[in-house]
């Protein structure tokens, strides 16, 4: 059977796209599972199209719900597909509840899993993310590493050296693939935006789901408005409550819908600085030279900040921090973890064309 790619939300199709490429030219049978996770256009459909992502063979729909009845849906639904299908291996991407929802059904047909960016480890069980991360790790018979420090974490949890290869970032990939394609000037324009700006993006459940927060946090950001404006597109998740608080009645705030890929990165390389609780974002802004504030009690990804331009603030940190980085600029910009290099596509699809080996 085909090597089966199971995406399910945004940051998954940044991911896939340079691994699907890298097999398709090494001349693998392939399909695409889109769950459905994530459905609106601007949330998937413009990724596909940007990225030159092939169509899904098939889209389940499954959409919003609790992480019960999402997990539920996603399970039902990738059995089917992977009974009729037979792949020969699933394809797993980031810590989303598609991403444990397939090795989970994957695991048990059973087929083999390989899990790319396994080993990320913020060592907070609060996060669904976090649980998504250790249980898809364990059914992976692939554990492809994109940091150094995830080979430990790996050990430590008892999975076999054997399973685990250190290939680099995919998402990397994707951004230098279209470092040329990013206009600054072009979003400037098209969203009225001022020469000099702060981008956000907020969407942790731990910092928008309870409308207290939301509230706590929207002071903030007015905070780092008075600084410099503000450029915020906003997640479906935050966005009422964030709304609520009045997020968007303060002056310098620019609320945006949610930007596609393009937009948005080109976005990214024109701020002064990033605010964000997003994972992938901490690794985007490291390679753009782009100081970040992230705004979590702990990061799945350090080398961020060891060989990065991010940095964790609490919510009081936060204006002091951007006040800073506005002052006297960010950390170096020259750094870079090993293998966030445009190549791990074809590292991680050399190694799915060996596996299972001799
Ligand atoms: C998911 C991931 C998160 C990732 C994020 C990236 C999990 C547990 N979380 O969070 O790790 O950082 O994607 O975007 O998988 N919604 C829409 N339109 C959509 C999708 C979602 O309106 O296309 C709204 C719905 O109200 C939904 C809510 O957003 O209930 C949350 O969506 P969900 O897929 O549960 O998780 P995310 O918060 O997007």
């Amino acid at each position: 059977g085909p090597i089966v790619h199971v995406l399910g939300a945004r940051p998954n199709f940044v991911k896939a796209a340079p691994v699907i490429a890298a097999l398709r030219a090494a001349g693998a049978d392939q399909a695409v599972v889109h769950t459905g996770q994530h459905y609106d256009a601007r949330m998937s459909e413009i990724f596909f199209d940007e990225l030159g992502l092939p169509e899904p063979d098939v889209n389940l729909g499954v959409g919003s719900g609790g992480h019960a009845a999402q997990t539920a849906a996603l399970m039902i639904g990738l059995e089917k597909e992977f009974t009729s299908r037979s792949p020969a291996l699933v394809i797993v991407y980031g810590d989303v509840n598609s991403t444990i929802a397939a090795a989970l059904v994957a695991a048990k047909l059973p087929i083999p899993v390989a899990h790319v960016e396994a080993g990320l480890r913020s060592f907070d069980l609060s996060m669904p993310e976090e649980v998504n991360r250790r249980l898809t790790d364990q059914l992976s018979a692939l554990c492809l590493v994109t940091s150094p420090e995830a080979v430990g974490h790996l050990a430590n949890e008892g999975i076999p050296v054997s399973r685990v290869h250190f290939v680099g970032n995919p998402m990397i990939d994707t951004l230098l693939a279209n470092l040329d394609t990013f206009d600054t000037d072009a979003v400037r324009r098209d969203h009225d935006l001022p020469e000099r700006y702060v981008l956000a993006t907020m969407h942790r459940p731990a910092n928008v789901d309870d409308p207290e927060t939301a509230s706590a946090l929207v002071r903030h950001l007015h905070g780092v408005a008075d600084l410099a404006d503000l450029v915020i597109p906003v997640h479906p998740r935050g966005r009422a409550n964030l709304l609520a608080a009045g997020l968007d009645g303060h002056d310098g705030v620019h609320v945006l819908e949610p930007l596609g890929y393009i937009d948005f990165i080109a976005a990214v390389r024109g701020a002064a600085a990033v605010v964000t609780d997003s994972g992938g974002l901490q690794e985007e802004t490291t390679i753009l030279g782009v100081p970040c504030l992230t705004v979590r009690p702990n990061t799945e990804r350090p080398i961020t900040i060891t060989h990065g331009t991010n940095r964790l603030v609490t919510f009081e940190e936060l204006v002091p921090g951007v006040r800073k980085v506005l002052e006297s600029g960010g950390p170096a910009t020259d750094r870079r973890p090993p293998l966030w290099d445009g190549a791990a596509g074809p590292r991680i699809a050399e190694v799915i064309m060996e596996f299972p080996g001799e």
